[in-house]
């Protein structure tokens, strides 16, 4: 940076990470310009510039790195970084050229990312990464505050309300000093760290103040003939010469604005001094004590409802914020301490976005978050309105019970405090009340309240499919079969369809990473379970419940064991086959069901519940469900004693293993249990071979164990190139079994027959 006129050369460079950032004031630019003016009448000023990260190399300004002390192998791993080049402009009206562009208090200010209050990674090392840079210069009536790092962006200017000497920056507060005072300015250096470091702030789980916010002058302490200022740990050391003919008639003792406690002014030198100089100590108060004075300022705010407050407190919760960034600093009940005050703020804050009814009052829910405070506590603390009910509920504290509902936490409201829930959406946001109820944190709500709410949302227009509902849903949990029943009956399914899809917390509920369905549920599952099964299926369509969130709500919802499947998961799988679902894999469905129709069909097991859908149905409705080849019907019907109760699981399994589909290969190591010994079991496994090719072996089983199968089998399978199977195989194969005679010998005979009369008719 070069100051027009005045020539300074501090050399500021910082060491990180192998790289030196460096800002340098160097005389190579200097401009020659002004030197004119003094030789000529007009004034010829250069125009202000500002360049800011990489651009700053095109102001000429050249910049050699020295290698002292260094050793020529290391040098080379250095590289100089341009920051920023700014050119300012004397102010001609001031007519005070000199003194007014007079560059003073270079300073660049890191911060590492140790111990901070958001991030919980340990840190074992004492390695520090640098987490964010700052860069301070100042001229006499205004400072700047530049962020560095990434990129390079102005964040504060101050504006001193006197002729400023000398500044420190330190990641809690600027000094600054004039010929009479020591100021002090806050900072928003760990606002800015504090985005650098966790990319959760600035979304609803983490707030910091803005880097944005003015910044302001904290206090002033009066100091005589101040000259030099520096800065160690908590520490301001300064220097003052008093003039004697400035000294003035003795003046009050240093004012502070905020604190009389927390700074002890060490005398160094006896108090009365003569003219000549003195060194004074200051310490620093320490943030959680100045954090606390902040607050309690703030209280006088309270009742008015005003952003000024949220404006203090956000200082106070950047001044602990900044204090935990430098943890290396502090003591450990310190650190304990901050912590606390840390939470303590973010209530505070989330109590004034949630009061104040500002646009940023969505801010109240990341606060409470950090806060910690779970939501009865947020609830308690809310003002309650008056009887008559005068008191608006500010947007904040909406917002964020509205989120904090949504997002089924394990907390759970006692009734009183549901109630209050409800009467306050009921003010404030009647058309949420459905969802509000439907959130398991609303569980302990008393549901003749609810009701009534719920009333009044139909007759003030409010009425919705999820208001039918959720009544529908409080009746039962009032034991009012009656009024649940009429609920349910006075919209159609497919309403409720879409009612269940809007809030589909009515039928499932999450408590503790746990499915759990809903009283809802339980009754529709006795009395509707088709609308059940349709709901489910209208969540999965809409991507509002996973795969296997939906079989487990099935297996939980009947009772059943991890590895029974109940009859109504049965139904969902068939419905979504029949839906044709797009996420869901085809063949793992597949396997899903043809794996319970065998092991169903193997244990003799009936389903628990009626299928909602016949085979027939199936077979009607989904391409994936073939026509049953002809000859497997007469094989089935060759079975007098066949249990009609598995009749169905079997046309289905058959039906499916007919389809277009089926990758029949997969299935066969899961057929085992299916034993051939019976009919149904024996269909199943030659439709297999069939739709394998394997027709000889096939044709061997049937003359076996049903020869009345065997033409319509050779019909329907022994075409186009297999039709020699009939000549080669099936034709010696009969005429034998005819000669041998036996048992079966009339069976063979009437085969024979048949395939005779049917060669007939076809040539
Ligand atoms: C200013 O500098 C330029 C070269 O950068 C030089 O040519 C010129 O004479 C200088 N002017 C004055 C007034 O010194
Ligand atoms: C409440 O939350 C729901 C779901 O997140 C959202 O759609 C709705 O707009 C919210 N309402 C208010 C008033 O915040
Ligand atoms: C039946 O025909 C298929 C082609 O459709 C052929 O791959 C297969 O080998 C044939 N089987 C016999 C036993 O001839």
């Amino acid at each position: 940076a070069v100051a027009g006129q005045e020539l300074c050369q501090p050399r500021c460079a910082f060491s990180t990470l192998g790289r030196v950032l460096c800002l340098a004031y160097s005389e190579a630019g200097i401009s020659n310009e002004t030197l004119q003016l003094d030789s000529d009448d007009f004034v010829i000023c250069q125009k202000p510039v500002e360049l800011l990260g990489e651009k700053s190399s095109q102001s000429g300004v050249s910049v050699t790195l020295e290698s002292t002390g260094l050793d020529d192998k290391t040098i080379k791993y250095y590289h100089v970084q341009h920051l920023l080049y700014k050119r300012f402009a004397p102010d001609i009206s001031s007519l005070v050229l000199s003194d007014d562009i007079k560059l003073h208090s270079l300073q660049l200010l890191p911060i590492y990312q140790t111990g901070s209050p958001t991030s919980d990674r340990k840190k074992l090392s004492q390695e520090k990464e640098l987490l964010s840079l700052f860069c301070f210069f100042s001229l006499p009536h205004v400072g700047y505050l530049y962020m560095v790092v990434k990129s390079v962006e102005l964040m504060s200017v101050y504006q001193y309300p006197e002729k400023s000497q000398q500044a420190v920056l330190t990641p809690q507060f600027l000094h600054v000093i004039t010929s009479n005072n020591l100021q002090c300015f806050t900072v928003r250096c760990s606002a800015a760290a504090a985005r650098e470091e966790d990319p959760y702030v600035d979304t609803t789980l983490k707030a910091c103040p803005p880097v944005s916010m003015d910044v302001c002058a904290l206090r002033i302490q009066l100091f005589i003939g101040l000259k030099a200022i520096c800065h160690f740990k908590n520490h301001i050391i300064l220097l003052t010469k008093a003039d004697p003919e400035a000294i003035p008639e003795r003046r009050e003792p240093p004012k502070r604005l905020l604190s009389r406690k927390g700074t002890n002014v060490k005398f160094k030198t006896p108090p009365v001094a003569e003219a000549g100089w003195n060194l004074y100590i200051v310490d620093t108060i320490s943030p959680v004590q100045l954090y606390k004075e902040m607050v309690d300022y703030s209280n006088t705010y309270k009742t008015a409802k005003t952003q000024s407050c949220i404006h203090l407190l956000s200082e106070a919760h950047l001044l602990v914020r900044a204090a935990l960034m430098d943890a290396s600093q502090l003591e450990p009940g310190e650190k304990a301490e901050l912590l606390e005050a840390f939470k303590e703020s973010c209530g505070h804050l989330g109590d004034c976005y949630s009061r104040l009814d500002t646009q940023y009052s969505h801010l109240a829910l990341p606060y409470y978050k950090m806060s910690g405070l779970s939501m009865a506590e947020v609830l308690t603390r809310a003002d309650w309105p008056l009887e008559d009910g005068s008191q608006k509920y500010e947007r904040g504290l909406i917002f964020y019970i509205n989120h904090s509902l949504d997002e089924n936490l394990d907390e759970e409201l006692s009734e009183e405090l549901a109630a209050k829930v409800v009467q306050m959406f009921h003010m404030a946001e009647p058309k949420q009340l459905p969802h509000i109820l439907c959130s398991p944190s609303m569980k302990n709500i008393n549901p003749v309240t609810a009701m009534n709410y719920l009333s009044k949302l139909d007759t003030s227009g409010f009425s919705s499919i999820l208001v039918t509902l959720t009544k529908a849903a409080m009746a039962l949990k009032m034991g009012d079969l009656d009024r649940h029943r009429n609920e349910m009956k006075s919209r159609p399914e497919m309403k409720l369809v879409c009612g269940f899809i809007l809030e589909p917390r009515l039928l499932i509920q999450q408590r503790r990473g746990q499915i759990i369905p809903t009283e809802l549920a339980v009754q529709l599952k006795d009395t509707q379970p088709g609308l059940l099964v349709a709901s489910v299926l209208g969540l999965q369509k809409n991507n509002k419940i996973g795969i296997e969130e939906a079989d487990s709500f099935f297996k939980v919802l009947c009772g059943k064991d991890k590895d029974t499947i109940p009859q109504l998961l049965v139904d969902l799988w068939e419905a979504q086959l029949v839906a044709g679902l797009p996420d869901v894999v085809l063949q793992e469905l597949f396997f899903k069901l043809t794996s319970q129709y065998i092991w169903r069909l193997s244990k003799m097991q009936p389903p628990d519940t009626i299928p909602l859908r016949t085979s027939e149905d199936l077979i009607n409705a989904c391409s994936h469900y073939g026509l049953i080849y002809p000859w497997v019907n007469v094989l089935i019907s060759s079975d007098s004693l066949a249990d009609k109760s598995y009749t169905e699981d079997l046309s289905k399994l058959q039906s499916l293993i007919c389809g277009p589909s089926f990758d029949i290969a997969s299935i066969i190591p899961f057929l085992e249990p299916l034993s051939e010994d019976t009919i149904a079991g024996l269909s199943v496994h030659v439709l297999c071979r069939t739709r394998l090719k394997e027709y000889e072996q096939c044709i061997d089983t049937l003359l076996e164990r049903c020869p009345e199968a065997i033409i319509p089998y050779a019909n329907h399978e022994l075409k186009e190139e297999n039709r020699t199977l009939w000549w080669k195989k099936l034709l010696p194969e009969l005429c034998h079994r005819v000669k041998c005679g036996g048992e079966k010998g009339q069976l063979y005979l009437s085969s024979l027959k048949l395939y005779c009369s049917r060669k007939k008719s076809l040539t």
